[in-house]
């Protein structure tokens, strides 16, 4: 039996405060634009993120397509960072869907782009290439063990961008976790963004959801895509009351999240096989080396011991959040002890 998955904060479970408000939520057919709940949580983000506008979509991957078609165009291209998530993990969907191209960018291992990459990465006006209309850019960083980019360096990739003519994208998918890492108001990372996705469905706890903030005329647009993805969600309100609860009470305690990842990281240091840098650990996502061609073992008998994660060969991850109590963790953190013994 599993007892502890730490596979992905997206495995969390509503809070009761949550279930509560769902089954009390007022609700409206949305694509009337009549639902009160998604109306007030649409507005409630996109004032905490400092936008006009919000909309809510049915995930991270539907917020960052959905942005990529409302700024770039058929033919258009999109510069991202070579390690994250648009680029790797969302099946290729402006790609498919859009018919924009993606054009990745060195990223270093804190998630940052360097502003003189973003820039030569700009094409000319030349009908021989892409013209280039977005950048989009990731923080907390995935790939880079969820690190945190700070408000000085998200505004040196957006003015490069900017100043490229070009519109600035953000995969915020876990932006709240930057803000309580940096202990910064949320609004000091998205100011120099044009349009953000952020989601409900991870560290903050909520089933379903994400959301997308823009100006009034981008969200109309990301709003059109929306519609003929077929994510016009009628009553959704029902899920929409989640995200205010999280919005309320879910946000702070995800230093809670922080706090274990760094504790976990540093015990892990000190197992045989295990490279990882506890130093390097700001938000709730561990990345680890193991020995070549070790990990799939290592996943499948920490299953065995009741601890689920991900496998791979020699990268391997671990994330904290709500609903995994310290005794959890430090159970966790005894199987893997005795997995590596084990194996080596
Ligand atoms: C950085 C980042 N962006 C976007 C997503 C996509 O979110 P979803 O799984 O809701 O589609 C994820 C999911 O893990 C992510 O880590």
């Amino acid at each position: 039996m599993v007892r502890v998955d730490l596979r992905s904060d997206t495995v969390t479970h509503p809070s009761p405060e949550m279930r509560r408000a769902m089954y009390e939520a007022e609700l409206g057919d949305d694509v009337y634009g009549d639902d009160p709940t998604v109306n007030q949580l649409q507005e409630r983000a996109a004032e905490l993120l400092g936008k006009e506008a919000g909309l809510f979509v049915s995930s991270g991957t539907q917020g960052n397509l959905v942005s990529m078609l409302a700024h770039a165009q058929r033919g258009d291209e999109v510069l991202v960072g070579d390690q994250c998530h648009i680029m790797n993990s969302e099946a290729g969907g402006s790609m498919v869907l859009g018919s924009i191209v993606l054009y990745p960018i060195r990223t270093d291992e804190f998630g940052f782009l360097e502003p003189d990459l973003i820039k030569d990465a700009v094409k000319p006006r030349d009908y021989h290439k892409p013209p280039t209309k977005l950048l989009a850019i990731e923080n907390t960083h995935n790939a880079s063990s969820g690190r945190a980019i700070n408000a000085e360096q998200m505004k040196a990739m957006a003015d490069a961008g900017h100043e490229k003519g070009l519109s600035v994208h953000l995969d915020g998918a876990r932006i709240f976790n930057a803000a309580v890492a940096l202990d910064v108001p949320v609004a000091d990372l998205t100011e120099h963004v044009d349009s953000v996705t952020f989601c409900l469905s991870k560290g903050l706890s909520c089933p379903i959801g994400s959301i997308v903030v823009g100006s009034e005329g981008f969200i109309q647009e990301a709003d059109r895509w929306r519609k003929m993805l077929g994510s016009g969600m009628r009553q959704v309100g029902i899920i929409a009351a989640a995200g205010l609860v999280a919005l309320d009470s879910m946000i702070e305690r995800m230093q809670e999240d922080h706090d274990s990842a760094r504790h976990i990281a540093s015990r892990m240091a000190e197992m045989n096989g295990i490279s990882v840098d506890p130093e390097h650990i700001q938000t709730n996502i561990i990345r680890f080396k193991v020995p070549p061609h070790t990990g799939n073992q290592i996943a499948s008998r920490l299953k065995e011991e009741g601890v689920y994660i991900n496998g791979g060969d020699s990268d391997l991850r671990i994330v904290t959040h709500y609903g995994v109590t310290n005794d959890d963790y430090e159970f966790a953190i005894s199987a893997l002890d005795r997995v590596m013994r084990e194996i080596a």
